[in-house]
């Protein structure tokens, strides 16, 4: 049986790193896509040249031609700019639209069966126009945010309290900007309650930097944004997917009535199979919980409404 197949559409940053991840977890081989030429093979290479240490046999590609994607199982898009200082994530809409336009051609044309997850930000707006420019089916496309948002928090959390990240258990709705939802009430240390743990000023002070982590890399790098979370946490997307773990993880996922959304994709925990989101699980808000995910909701449909597919 052949190795399944990853293709990653944007050989920057994170397409770098995912690239690597794929290789060193040996879960796939990989092509490397990206507009600029040189850039995909030559890291493509350099990881190849590193399989050995890695004791993997999965092969990189690197290519600029969309033929080189056909029969891909996942495909994940990165294809697009990063935050600059100053920037939030909304800043990139036009620019990285007209991106994802030709992206979804390519995904379209070449591998139509592909299960696609997006990056590119605003991601909540990126994500719903591949699933329309490309047709496909809700299950299959959906986007990278929630799973890196809660990883932020499990860290912030497991440095506060000095436990092992492992152990730490988070939950971010919502939107992938300044409106994100982090749950407390849905946090825990293994199962003790985050709340029985930390002060109520604690808790908060961890939400709002959870809620500003992505800005803070970017204040700090300068000339981009996150990357080796970023990439890791969609490699355990797609590896929830390839091996059909059936993993419950926050997504950016299609809404069609699901928590007073519809047809908007918003981060919600979601079932990943090898069928994509196979489900989408509805928790129990309460008031304010469910008043921060209208405004996130509310903030997206905003932002859908000034484009056109
Ligand atoms: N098709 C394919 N790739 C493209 C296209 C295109 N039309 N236009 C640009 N790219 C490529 C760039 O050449 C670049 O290599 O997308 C890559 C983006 O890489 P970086 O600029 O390094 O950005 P990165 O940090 O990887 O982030 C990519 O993910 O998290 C989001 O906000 C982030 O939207 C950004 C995206």
């Amino acid at each position: 049986m052949a190795r399944p197949k990853i293709s990653l559409i944007g050989a920057g940053q994170i397409g770098g790193v995912q690239a690597q991840l794929v290789a060193q977890r040996k879960l796939a081989d990989v092509v490397l896509f990206d507009v600029v030429e040189g850039v995909p093979q030559g890291k493509a290479l350099d990881i190849n040249h590193a399989l050995a240490g890695f004791q993997s046999e999965s092969l990189v590609t690197g290519t600029n031609d969309y033929r080189d994607i056909a029969d891909s199982d996942v495909v994940i898009v990165t294809a697009g700019v990063p935050r600059k200082p100053g920037m939030s994530r909304d800043d990139l809409l036009e620019t990285n639209l007209g991106i994802i336009r030709q992206v979804a051609e390519g995904v379209k044309a070449n591998c139509p069966e592909a299960v696609v997850i997006v990056l590119s930000n605003p991601l909540d707006v990126m994500v719903l126009a591949m699933k329309k420019l490309t047709g496909f089916p809700k299950q299959r496309v959906f986007g990278q945010a929630g799973v890196l948002d809660s990883a932020r928090f499990r860290f912030f959390v497991a440095e506060a309290l000095g436990v092992s990240v492992r152990d730490v258990v988070a939950m971010v709705l919502g939107g992938h900007g300044d409106t994100m939802v982090p749950l407390p009430r849905y946090c825990s240390v293994n199962g003790i309650p985050l709340r029985s743990l930390l002060s109520d000023d604690e808790i908060a002070a961890i939400v709002k930097r959870v809620q500003g982590a992505g800005g803070e890399v970017v204040g700090l790098l300068k000339t981009g944004s996150a990357f080796v979370s970023p990439a890791e946490a969609s490699i355990e997307m797609a590896d929830a997917v390839l091996l059909d773990r059936k993993r419950v993880l926050p997504c950016a996922a299609y809404l069609e009535g699901e928590y007073g959304a519809s047809g908007i994709y918003m981060g919600v925990p979601a079932l990943l199979g090898a069928g994509g989101v196979e489900r989408i699980f509805e928790l129990e808000l309460e008031k304010d919980e469910q008043a921060q995910m209208q405004a996130s909701i509310e903030h997206v449909e905003k932002l859908v409404s000034g484009i056109e597919l």
